[in-house]
């Protein structure tokens, strides 16, 4: 999945030259959208600091790529404080866990992501961790065993998920602030190309920025792919310069359409319509018409297929919308000419749309 140029997933090489990295946002105040959790963080980071205190634990979830481990980061930043992070699935044991958690200082932030993969021993140890801020740790094997107490500085456990349904109701429970992370709006998206572009070096027409935006599907991370893929076509297609021209050819080389959805979003869409009379069709029955699991097609395609308008989630599985409907029929007739324009030319009419 990560040859998708608008996956939300990380990955990709985006970061091989650390790029993505200098475009992060460091700040509450370079962060753009999630107007209500910016404002409330910025309340509870500062009265945390005001009263020389670490902050609550903290719970981010939302689908990929709208930020969540960078708000991690920035808490950390606007703490003042070190930031250590690691991800569930890389914590083994509980000695691994321990040794961080011994190694952290006064009030620094302990990020952990994809929390939902917790194994079952560190989640205990972390219950007691978060609310008494201590472990026990078994020293020696046998007879001669022993548990002793450790006790660990105040310190704050920033977790993230992309599936908060996973996460224990103990677990959940001790976190003192939660949060969900919603797809962003157009004019978010708009104010994020145009601050990508800035970083870059690079001059956008207006119509340019929106174009963008709107083919982001909500996403920060595929906002900023875009612009950096857009600015390669710039520069191999062109003199540099990202004209409306070239991101519409761009867009179309990407296979993504007017409305923002790329290749598979169509094949979801198309599928239901197809194979299924345009619904209801169980998570589980279309994950397996499209070869990936239930978990990918809720988590990463649907969210932004529900957002704008073409597929609902109904008690009785999905169903598409009038406009997708639409959309699919159109599609269909525009791939049909497109695969007798390209005939002989030896080009794949599946990269046009
Ligand atoms: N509000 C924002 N403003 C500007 N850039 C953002 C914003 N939110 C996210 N980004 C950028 O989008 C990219 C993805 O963000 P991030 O890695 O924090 O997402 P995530 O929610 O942790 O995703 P995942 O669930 O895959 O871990 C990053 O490169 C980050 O710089
Ligand atoms: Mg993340």
């Amino acid at each position: 999945m990560s040859d998708r140029i608008v996956s939300a997933l990380a990955g990709g090489g985006d970061d091989l030259d650390g790029e993505e990295v200098r475009l992060r946002p460091r700040l509450l105040a370079d962060f753009i959208g999630q107007k209500q959790l910016r404002e409330n963080l910025r309340v509870f980071v500062s009265a945390a600091r005001d009263r020389g205190e670490a902050l609550d634990h903290v719970f981010f979830s939302g689908p990929p790529g709208l930020g969540k481990t960078t708000l991690a980061a920035i808490v950390a930043n606007e703490l003042r404080v070190e930031f250590r992070s690691t991800s569930a699935p890389a914590l083994e044991k509980t000695s691994d866990v321990v040794a961080i958690l011994t190694s952290l200082g006064r009030h620094h932030v302990f990020f952990i992501d994809e929390i939902h993969r917790l194994r079952p021993p560190i989640e205990e140890l972390l219950y007691t961790a978060m609310e008494d801020y201590e472990v026990d740790v078994v020293i020696g094997e046998g007879p001669s065993a022993r548990t002793i107490k450790i006790s660990l500085p105040r310190f704050t456990l920033i977790g993230a998920t992309t599936k908060t349904g996973l996460v224990s109701a103990p677990l959940y429970s001790r976190f003192g602030i939660t949060a969900r992370l919603d797809l962003y709006d157009q004019e978010e998206l708009e104010q994020i190309v145009d601050r990508c572009a800035v970083l870059l070096s690079m001059e956008l027409a207006p119509e340019v920025g929106t174009r963008l935006a709107r083919s982001a599907r909500g996403t920060p991370r595929v906002a900023i792919r875009l612009v950096r893929r857009m600015r390669d076509y710039a520069q191999v297609w062109g003199d540099g310069t990202l004209t409306g021209a070239i991101v519409d050819r761009g867009l179309r080389a990407l296979g993504i359409d007017h409305y923002g959805l790329d290749r598979t979003d169509r094949e979801i869409l198309s599928i239901i319509v197809d194979r299924y009379g345009g619904g209801p069709v169980g998570v589980e029955t279309l994950a397996i018409s499209l070869g990936e699991t239930a978990d990918t097609v809720e988590d990463v395609y649907e969210p932004f297929l529900v957002q704008s308008g073409f597929l609902k989630r109904t008690a009785r599985g999905r169903v598409v919308t009038d406009l997708a409907l639409q959309h699919v029929r159109d599609s269909t007739s525009i791939s049909a000419q497109a695969i007798s324009e390209q005939e002989g030319t030896g080009a794949r009419p599946g990269l046009l749309f």
